[in-house]
């Protein structure tokens, strides 16, 4: 039995059910002994609830189960213990947990592992309670719709508002015949919104709201959860059935409207797809400038004026860079705004070295372990900064000396961040003004709000850029990771 139902709907292994064979051999003794009922549960093949894979009953006078419930489903909303004992491999003790006959039991849970050390199972022991006359909502801790059950179940049902009152979700009770009991006011409110009339009491509510039908019918389990999506609603169903006496059945239904937080849900995944679509436009139109540059570049304009538009050029890589770094994050998280300016280095100097005419210079970037992550607009800013000092070094420092090393550095201290572009060519003689300097020097102070000073050298040039971290400016050590 426990290996046709393990082969079936579990991925446990051979010798994992072997295993849990031979506990459920010893399970009838102790569920004497102890007075109680014991269950083994296993996760079902896709994870998404329990199935009880073996059981024992103990001989009582008033018995908890009245018929085997081998096979049934186990959901995370009625029996929370099962599942926290399966994930965290720790026992747990829930006071008020719902049995499969829709009853609230003690509930003891103890996890089950194979010789590897994983779990494989949960071993479930439970008592009946005895329903109290009063509830104290302050000194309780308990789930409240469990609380609620337990006042439906008992006589004492003018308590029943008062809990109810102040829940978001629907309660809804009916009879045998499938007629309203009970229903909260959120509850009320829902069936006649959906069943259009006010006339609610003597009808079946599966007539009132037929799509209620196939979740009175579908399932025999005295407890299951359905989601179901009626028009523009997504409902979850919890189903519960109360025996009242032999033949009659009650059945509780607790209803939470998603409808609302599934909306949100759609709009926040409509709007950041908007954001990706703008970048892919502002990328795009980055290209675009770029073509028509280099069309008018070729358009009868002598080869010794390319400079300016080669300059340009960079420029507008340098910029569309930050772009595609960011399309090229993972859509899924939620700081893809976010731009690793080290990759951009790499991607911005690899661009230079490729077009550049001298084919030995070396060009090194040293992170120092760091990971630095800035907003989009600070990242555009360091990105042109980069492009116009590693552009200076390969077009002034090394002159005709074909050979020569460029080193970009990162260096993080004391909350200040240090970018140094340093080449050993022929140094700098007399600034002149010129735009590219300028540019660095207005983006450096006017957006990184930081200091660019070129630092003394024996040889070549030593230019350093430095700003504070803040919190559009993030530093992780490579060996942490980035959450
Ligand atoms: N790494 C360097 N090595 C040697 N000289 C440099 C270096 N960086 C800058 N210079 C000198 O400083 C001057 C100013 O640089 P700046 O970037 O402002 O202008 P540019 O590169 O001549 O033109 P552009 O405006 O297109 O950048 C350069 O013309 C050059 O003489
Ligand atoms: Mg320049």
């Amino acid at each position: 039995m426990i290996e046709t139902i393990c082969v079936k709907e579990t991925n446990l292994s051979p010798s994992d059910i072997v295993q849990l064979t031979n506990i459920a051999q010893s399970m009838p003794l102790y569920a004497e002994l102890t007075q109680s009922y014991i269950f083994i549960d296993c996760m079902s093949k896709n994870a998404q609830h329990a199935i009880i894979v073996a059981e024992a009953f103990p001989e009582l006078d008033n018995p908890l189960y009245t018929k085997t419930i081998i096979g049934k489903s186990v959901f995370e909303s009625f029996e929370p213990g099962v599942f926290y004992s399966h994930r965290e491999g720790k026992r747990s003790i829930i006071k008020h947990a719902i049995n499969q006959e829709g009853r609230s039991v003690h509930q003891t849970v103890l996890p089950v592992k194979n010789a590897q050390n994983d779990i494989i199972a949960v071993l479930i022991q439970e008592k009946g309670i005895e329903h109290s006359d009063d509830i104290h909502l302050d000194e309780s801790n308990l789930p409240i719709p469990t609380q609620v059950i337990d006042t439906v179940l008992s006589k004492d049902n003018y308590s029943l508002p008062i809990v109810s009152d102040i829940l978001m979700e629907m309660f809804i009770l009916t009879n045998h015949q499938n007629q309203l009991i009970y229903a909260n006011p959120v509850g009320i409110k829902f069936i006649v919104e959906m069943s259009h009339t006010d006339q609610i009491s003597q009808t079946k509510l599966t007539d009132l709201l037929p799509f209620l039908k196939d979740v009175y019918e579908r399932n025999n389990d005295d407890v299951y959860v359905f989601e179901r999506t009626i028009g523009k609603k997504s409902l979850i169903i919890k189903k519960i059935k109360l025996r009242q006496s032999e033949n009659k059945l009650n059945t509780l239904l607790i209803i939470q409207d998603l409808t609302e937080l599934k909306m949100k849900e759609r709009e926040l995944s409509m709007k950041s797809t908007m954001i990706q679509e703008i970048h892919h436009r502002v990328k795009n139109n980055l290209q675009t400038i770029a073509s028509l540059l280099r069309l008018q570049m070729h358009q009868g304009i002598p080869e010794e004026s390319y400079s300016p538009f080669e300059d340009t050029l960079n420029r507008i890589f340098s910029i569309s860079a930050v772009y595609e770094l960011i399309l090229s994050n993972d859509e899924s998280d939620s700081d893809s705004e976010q731009v690793n300016i080290i990759e951009l280095t790499r991607k911005v100097c690899s661009k230079l070295v490729l077009n550049s005419p001298f084919h030995k210079i070396d060009l090194i970037i040293r992170t120092n372990n760091n990971i630095i992550c800035t907003s989009q607009k600070k990242a555009v800013s360091i990105s042109l900064i980069v492009n116009e000092l590693v552009q200076n070094a390969l077009k002034h420092a090394f002159n005709d000396r074909k050979e020569g090393e460029v080193i970009v550095e990162f260096i993080c201290k004391d909350r200040v961040i240090q970018i140094h572009v340093i080449d050993n060519g022929v140094g700098i003689d007399e600034l002149k003004p010129s735009l590219g300097l300028d540019i660095v020097r207005n983006l450096v102070e006017n957006d990184l709000y930081g200091e660019f000073t070129f630092e003394s050298a024996t040889f070549g040039t030593h230019a350093l850029i430095s700003f504070n971290l803040s919190p559009e400016v993030e530093v992780y050590r490579e060996t942490d990771s980035i959450s």
